[in-house]
């Protein structure tokens, strides 16, 4: 299946950039009748695969939704849960980071994340810094308005005072980064759900029905063929 679909792949119309709002986690593992702590735990080994596939089509930049400015809103059980899969996935992985040349960037207001958290991140993203083979970008306690309003005002702090598109756009968490060319959803809702509002002005939309547990080498081709099948435009005709 995996090797069937990608025949289908035309390298030159790869996106550089995907974004994914991993979702249905909590669902995959209910429906299961397991706790949903397991469903982000399974959740982990697709975020492996997406990665693998990247490397494998080189595919530049990889920005994934792991904690959103909403999910503070969750049980405190599964919030903690969520941190030390995060600890646990950045302890297990590191050296294969290292290996593969995978830069790993945290985009958000991760930096007031409980401070061990705060630690592992500082660690791996400062010895993975010189890595460019693929920029691996995390969003952790983010919001799209948020970074929109850190923007302005670093933009401030910086004395800026009249504020182009490109202005704005050195002081977003992405500054450097190309906007994302695909962005997938998971889980069947067709939502932004506050996902890098300012970046996805052009970007293609991607809903699946797959849970996130379930999204794997092959349903990301599928993902990578549907884009591929549209006519991007960007305004003109
Ligand atoms: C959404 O499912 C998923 C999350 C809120 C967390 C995603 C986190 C991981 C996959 C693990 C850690 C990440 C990395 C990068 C190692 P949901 O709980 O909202 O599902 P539901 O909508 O079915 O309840």
């Amino acid at each position: 299946m995996y090797e069937e679909l990608l025949k289908q792949i035309d390298a030159n119309k790869l996106p550089q950039h995907v974004a994914i709002i991993m979702d249905g986690n909590g669902r995959w593992a209910e429906e299961r009748r397991l706790p949903r702590t397991f469903g982000h735990r399974v959740g982990v080994a697709s975020v492996k695969a997406v990665i693998k596939v990247c490397l494998e089509l080189r595919i530049k930049y990889l920005t994934l939704y792991a904690f959103s400015t909403e999910n503070w809103a969750r049980p405190k059980n599964e919030i903690d849960a969520l941190f030390k899969l995060l600890q646990e996935f950045l302890r297990k992985e590191r050296k294969r980071l290292q290996k593969e040349e995978i830069k790993l960037n945290v985009i958000g207001r991760w930096r007031e994340l409980p401070a061990k958290v705060v630690k592992s991140i500082t660690s791996v993203v400062e010895e993975t810094r010189n890595n460019s083979k693929l920029i691996l970008n995390i969003a952790l306690n983010y919001g799209g308005r948020q970074e929109i309003i850190d923007a302005i005002n670093k933009g401030i702090e910086n004395g800026e005072k009249d504020f182009s598109i490109e202005t704005l756009q050195k002081y977003l968490y992405t500054s450097g980064i190309p906007e994302p060319d695909l962005l997938i959803r998971t889980s069947g809702e067709c939502r932004i759900s506050n996902f890098l509002l300012w970046q996805i002005a052009y970007t293609e939309l991607y809903f699946t029905k797959v849970y996130w547990p379930e999204f794997r080498e092959e349903e990301f081709l599928k993902a990578l063929i549907a884009y591929q099948r549209r006519e991007r435009r960007f305004g003109k005709i």
